[in-house]
């Protein structure tokens, strides 16, 4: 069993799902819509339980999932949805142990997404070049995971470069972009990560990604390139009436992965005319492509 703790960050969450997020001091009371619950009433009690406010109206008292704490976090800069950071999670395909580099951290909320992926075993380095968004999403993660030891933020600009430091223990596994000119990055993101390791960045418009595709396939060394969005429509299930929900997050951005690849087997097996290597990539990809088909 887990108890609501003093000092622990928590939601009440209404009839209608509405989730209000609040931190649990003794002494101190939550007031809403003229209604009031002292904390006291709340601390110790089960994660899960139902707790009355001052007019008897019930609310649900519970440790909020990352998903839930990350759309109600304090905000610097517009954080990714937990449509997006579950899909990210498994296209950028993170495993415990793994070393990711990010930029930029903004408020925390795929920083936190990717510590959870890779585990104590792994790292995830970050890179934001605003002060006070590196502040407030540390104070965002700290609240939610405690001081992390494997997570070392930079206040630097990515697209100076990765520092020397960061490369010393080795070549990154993943690299993992929200920030709007990733293009700028793709040419430090071809030095920093290894072979086989995936890139990622997440955009809002088609002519970012564009540019960013662009930019992954000049510089020879990346293929299975592939852009996509997530639409993700919940559902009204009450009685009879049994429809999708009149809202929802149309649109958020578009997810570009690419994987880091060795031209040099290529290149050793026939010299070839300057411009032909991507083409080459593309149909080798092709035909793989085209092959699985066939077998499915
Ligand atoms: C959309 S926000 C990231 C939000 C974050 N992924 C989240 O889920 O909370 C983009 C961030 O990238 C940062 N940024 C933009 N250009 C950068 C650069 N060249 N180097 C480092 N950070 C950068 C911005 O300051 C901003 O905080």
């Amino acid at each position: 069993m887990k108890y609501l703790q003093a000092g622990d960050r928590i939601h009440l969450v209404d009839r209608k799902d509405r989730h209000y997020a609040l931190t649990l001091q003794a002494g101190e009371t939550f007031q809403f819509s003229g209604e009031r619950i002292p904390h006291d009433d709340i601390i110790g009690k089960p994660d899960g339980t139902m707790v009355q406010l001052s007019t008897g109206k019930p609310m649900l008292a519970i440790y909020p999932t990352l998903a839930e704490y990350t759309v109600k976090m304090p905000r610097g800069a517009q954080v990714i949805y937990p449509k997006d950071l579950a899909m990210i999670t498994i296209w950028a395909d993170l495993y415990p142990g793994a070393r990711v580099l990010e930029a930029g951290v903004g408020s925390g909320s795929l920083t936190m997404a990717l510590l959870r992926a890779v585990g104590d075993r792994g790292q995830v380095t970050s890179y934001e070049v605003r002060e006070e968004f590196a502040k407030t999403a540390t104070r965002n993660i700290e609240r939610y995971m405690g001081v992390v030891g494997n997570f070392k933020l930079r206040i630097a600009d990515i697209f100076e470069g990765i520092h020397q430091e960061d490369l010393q223990p080795g070549l990154f596994d993943r690299i993992v972009l929200d920030l709007s000119e990733p293009w700028q990055v793709v040419p430090h993101a071809v030095q920093g990560l290894r072979c086989g390791g995936l890139y990622l960045s997440f955009v809002p418009t088609i002519p970012q990604v564009q540019q960013t595709v662009s930019a992954l396939e000049e510089t020879g060394s990346f293929g299975l390139i592939e852009t996509f969005e997530t639409l993700l429509r919940t559902w009204n299930i009450k009685g009879r009436s049994v429809r999708p929900d009149h809202r929802m997050v149309a649109h958020s951005g578009f997810i570009t992965v690419a994987r880091k690849i060795d031209v040099g087997v290529l290149v050793s097996e026939e010299p070839r005319q300057e411009g032909e290597e991507s083409q080459r990539i593309e149909s080798t990809i092709m035909e793989d492509q085209e092959s699985n088909v066939e077998k499915t």
